[in-house]
């Protein structure tokens, strides 16, 4: 270990190091919250500043994230956040959780990624550690990023470190937070392991070291796949049991009483979130480097991008029996975020059944108590609603319910005993009724 990286590890162990957290999403807020409770000083950057705004006012933009506490790290001056990067040369450790999207022709958009190397280039100093938290494809760390942090003549290993580590964030999830998961690591010498170990060591309950940061980058893209194509499978399954009268929901269940080989997976309404819908095509994108296609990825995503339609066309289906059409029926879709609980709408399922129903003309209006309103983002532009009033009266005069996200607040009885029709993507209403089809 050289002087720097020796010193680097003394303050980590002592909790002085200044950890820097780029990016206050979903996944960097928790970060900085993580960091705070064990004890480290924190600056958290972001280009927003409305959201650099409201969390030096204690305020949080994420329902499921309180920051009350921020307002005690505020005062002790624990925590700031800014969104001037020169403050950048004032951290040991900059951490950084910025978006990797896909671009319009659903490739890898590196380039909030490459923005936030360059920045920090300019104010890379020695002795410091960077770690990408980003999820992206194998050789980002290395090929990407690493080229641009040398700009300024400084050397990986000997002047500065740099790692990958990947979060395995889940949004609303009660019980495993950014603590008590498991953290992957890799690291682009042995120093800037031992480093990027040292520090998340101090903060989650156990560090799993990997051999390179291509290696970290890769385990959380399987992570990945394995749920998207695992849940493409249910959601075969589900279509196919379906046509054959049984129901899938009741499979799973009774599947998961095996105590070996087997682990449950729940279809929907299609992919949601910013990572399961988007993070396999990463790899498929970086697999053509070496003449492969991803067979797997494609079908999976095949199966869950025709998941909308398939509700769509329950819906109608169900309507048609009741001698309507889509044309001037009244929709109401229940839940906007893309999976219980949490107040994220990014590739929600529920905009694309929207759309859908909108351009074939029926009214429709939604409710979500974790979305007020909705623009639609990314693909969905056009569209402007806002969350109307879960009513008697609405669910009377609604032509048809759609439960798109099963929010644990609904009370679905309330709602079955008030809808004439309700067309269920989630098993939210778990007993056969008349007037419930599930989708
Ligand atoms: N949301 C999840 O559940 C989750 C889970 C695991 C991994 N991830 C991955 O973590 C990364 C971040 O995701 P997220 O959900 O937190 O995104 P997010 O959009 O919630 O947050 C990203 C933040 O980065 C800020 N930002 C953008 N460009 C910046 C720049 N150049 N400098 C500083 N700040 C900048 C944005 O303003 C935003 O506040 C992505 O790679 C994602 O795939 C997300």
């Amino acid at each position: 270990m050289n002087q720097l990286s020796h010193n680097l590890q003394k303050r980590i162990k002592a909790k002085l190091a200044v950890v820097g957290v780029v990016g206050l999403g979903y996944v960097g807020l928790p970060l900085v919250k993580a960091f705070l409770k064990n004890g480290f000083t924190v600056i958290g950057f972001d280009i927003d500043p409305r959201k650099v705004k409201m969390l030096n006012q204690g305020k949080t933009y994420i329902k499921h994230i309180p920051t009350t506490e921020l307002r005690e790290y505020l005062l002790a001056k624990q925590f700031t956040a800014t969104s001037d990067f020169a403050c950048l040369a004032d951290v040991d450790a900059i951490l950084i959780c910025v978006p990797t999207p896909l671009d319009d022709h659903r490739n890898p958009d590196l380039s909030f990624v490459l923005k936030t190397a360059e920045t920090i280039a300019k104010h890379l100093r020695k002795g410091q550690l960077v770690v990408l938290e980003s999820t992206t494809y194998p050789g980002t760390t290395d090929e990407e990023m690493l080229p641009i942090l040398e700009w300024g003549g400084l050397k990986v290993g000997r002047d500065f470190f740099l790692a990958f580590s990947p979060e395995r964030e889940n949004p609303g999830d009660p019980v495993y937070t950014t603590e008590n998961i498991p953290k992957v690591v890799g690291g682009l010498t042995k120093d800037c392991l031992a480093l990027a170990d040292a520090l998340y060591s101090q903060v989650v309950v156990k560090t799993v070291p990997v051999s390179s940061t291509r290696v970290a980058e890769s385990t959380k893209l399987m992570e990945n796949i394995f749920r998207c194509v695992n849940i493409a499978l249910v959601n075969e399954l589900k279509m196919i049991f379906d046509r054959m009268g049984i129901d899938v929901w009741e499979v799973i269940k009774a599947a998961s009483s095996k105590p070996f080989g087997f682990m449950p997976f729940y279809p929907g309404p299609g992919l949601g979130g910013h990572c399961i819908p988007i993070d396999p095509f990463y790899l498929t994108w970086k697999a053509r480097e070496v003449d492969y296609s991803t067979k797997f990825i494609e079908l999976a995503g095949e199966i869950n991008t025709a998941m909308p339609y398939y509700v769509i066309n329950k819906t109608l289906e169900a309507l048609g029996k009741k001698g309507k059409s889509f044309k001037g029926s009244k929709i109401l879709v229940l839940g906007i975020a893309y999976k219980k609980d949490i107040d994220d709408q990014r590739e929600s399922p529920s905009l694309k059944i929207i759309s859908i129903l909108q351009k074939k003309g029926a009214k429709v209006e939604y409710n979500d108590p974790y979305v007020p309103k909705s623009t639609g983002l990314r693909g969905y532009s056009g569209l402007s609603l806002k969350s109307v009033p879960l009513t008697v009266e609405r669910l009377q005069q609604a032509d048809a319910v759609i439960i798109a996200t099963n929010h644990t607040s609904y009370d679905y009885g309330w709602i079955v005993k008030n809808a004439k029709l309700v067309v269920d993507s989630r098993n939210a209403v778990k007993k056969p009724r008349k007037n419930v089809v599930k989708a």
